[in-house]
């Protein structure tokens, strides 16, 4: 996870020359959406530290659940494109001659849905990496013995995932000072949720191009566009579980980045304002009332934040038919595995360009993104008032919505958590669940 700001100083202080070749566009892990492992926003050059004169007081997590196995439904799909390819009962060659000897990454169907936990890029390793690297640089935010509480949606991988990252943050203080609140994914939560809800499969005629490639290095061998898609997808899949996956090497730089572009228009919708109002009265509550707040969901909770934000809306709808190159709303670099959005509450001095005030600054996946139209406090932030300002301006959920009036109408678990610790640990085996028939 050596991002390019730590490359660069890193070079500066070896009093090197600056590379001039960059390889981020070249590199799958930004095309294949938030199907495969983590990987750090690309950033625009903001420090990720706090600007002179700041410190964070308060720092507000979203995190995505980590690296995880195909849900049974996708998974399904998966074993139906490689079962075509089985069909044709035949030594293969090409691009596919190492599927004479793979098999399938899913040890057995009880690991749909869930985490993984082998190879370099598994899901609970992942989350206690985070948690350990967050433990550094804001753990002086915790008082020594006052208890924490983590909020976690109800869907397993999600709970593990808050789980990992707790022991990594707190280490041996996890047991004692950890409250693992679950907050139930059920729609009767209505906005008192970190799930209020809302999903799409696409193709791209480049796929096409992949199947006849496929067909012709191996005639016996009948697949069609949307397996294409499907194995793909296995392909990013593969490395949550594995060190590699062969099946990258099937497809060409070029399909990869139609992929990356399917999971961009899959991800575009919804409503955020649910979360980032409550979180705008934490940040106004200030400190007093808690300076960390971590939270746990789903990919598709965390798009719908930053679209609420306002900060990577493409400028344009985006077309169906083909790739919208260099668009902003790019989900590898948005939701990838444990993918995560910190809203950081900075206490500043003055400078030669801001008064001495309190600030709000976003940081996506470890990189700064500035708010559109409000970045002219230190290191590009925006101060408390106009942030709030700006919040309130947001489309109500619960009216867009229509949220009946007998539901909740706000997250209120911020202020109601239970400070048990009875969920901070698994006990016994992990329940399979069926996301498609949500058993
Ligand atoms: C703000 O200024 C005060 C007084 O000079 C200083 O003690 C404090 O460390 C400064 N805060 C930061 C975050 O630099
Ligand atoms: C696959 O090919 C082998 C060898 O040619 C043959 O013995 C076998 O019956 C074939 N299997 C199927 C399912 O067609
Ligand atoms: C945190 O852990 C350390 C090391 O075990 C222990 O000394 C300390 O009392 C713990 N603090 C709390 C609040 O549990
Ligand atoms: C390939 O499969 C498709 C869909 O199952 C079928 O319509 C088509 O006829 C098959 N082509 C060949 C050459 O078997
Ligand atoms: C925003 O959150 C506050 C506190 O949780 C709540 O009182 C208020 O009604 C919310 N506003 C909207 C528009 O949802
Ligand atoms: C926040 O803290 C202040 C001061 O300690 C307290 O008066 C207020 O009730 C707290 N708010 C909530 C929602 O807990
Ligand atoms: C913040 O709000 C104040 C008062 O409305 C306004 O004068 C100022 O221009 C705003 N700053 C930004 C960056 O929007
Ligand atoms: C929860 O709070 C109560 C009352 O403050 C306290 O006695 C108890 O030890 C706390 N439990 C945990 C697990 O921290
Ligand atoms: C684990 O769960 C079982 C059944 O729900 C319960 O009887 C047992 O006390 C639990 N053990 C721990 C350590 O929480």
């Amino acid at each position: 996870m050596i991002s390019f700001g730590r490359l660069v100083v890193a070079i500066f202080a070896t009093g090197s020359s600056l590379p001039s070749t960059f390889y981020y566009g070249y590199s799958i892990l930004k095309h294949y959406g938030g199907n495969g492992p983590y990987s750090d926003r690309v950033s625009y050059g903001i420090d990720r530290n706090p600007p002179a004169g700041c410190a964070v007081d308060q720092v507000i997590g979203l995190f995505r659940h980590g690296e995880r196995y195909p849900d049974p439904s996708t998974g399904k799909e998966m074993v139906a494109a490689l079962d075509k390819l089985y069909a044709a009962n035949t030594t293969f060659k090409g691009d596919l001659a190492f599927l004479n000897d793979w098999t399938y990454f899913v040890p057995s169907t009880s690991y749909y849905a869930q985490e993984t936990f082998t190879g370099p890029y598994a899901g609970l390793l992942t989350a206690y990496s985070h948690g350990t690297e967050y433990g550094a640089r804001y753990g002086y935010l915790w008082d020594g013995h006052s208890d924490i509480p983590i909020f976690s949606s109800g869907y397993e991988r999600v709970i593990e995932t808050a789980r990992k990252l707790g022991e990594g943050f707190f280490g041996y203080n996890y047991s004692s000072v950890v409250a693992l609140n679950i907050i139930p994914e059920a729609d009767s939560q209505a906005a008192n949720s970190l799930t209020p809800s809302y999903s799409l499969t696409g193709s791209l005629p480049i796929f096409d191009v992949a199947a006849a490639r496929i067909m012709s290095q191996n005639p016996a061998v009948n697949i069609s566009a949307s397996n294409v898609y499907y194995l793909m997808q296995m392909a990013a899949f593969e490395l949550n579980a594995r060190p590699f996956s062969d099946w990258i090497d099937v497809f060409t730089l070029d399909e990869w980045a139609s992929f990356g572009y399917t999971q961009d228009l899959s991800y575009y919708y919804s409503v955020g304002q649910v979360y980032v109002n409550a979180t705008a009265t934490l940040l106004n509550d200030g400190p007093r009332n808690g300076s960390l707040f971590w939270s746990f969901a789903h990919d598709t909770n965390i798009t719908p934040v930053i679209a609420a934000l306002g900060i990577l809306n493409p400028s344009q709808s985006l077309p169906t038919d083909r790739v919208a190159w260099g668009n902003r709303w790019s989900t590898g670099n948005i939701v990838p595995m444990q993918g995560h959005v910190i809203l950081e509450r900075l206490s500043c001095n003055a400078t030669a360009i801001a008064l001495k005030d309190t600030y709000v600054r976003i940081v996506l996946n470890e990189a700064v993104v500035p708010l559109q139209n409000c970045q002219n406090g230190p290191g590009y932030s925006c101060s408390l008032s106009n942030y709030t300002n700006f919040v309130s301006t947001l489309p109500s959920f619960t009216e867009s919505c229509g949220i009946p009036a007998d539901v909740s109408q706000h997250l209120n678990f911020f202020w109601n958590w239970n400070n048990m610790s009875i969920y901070d640990y698994q006990n016994g085996t992990i329940p399979y669940h069926d996301a498609a028939t949500n058993v």
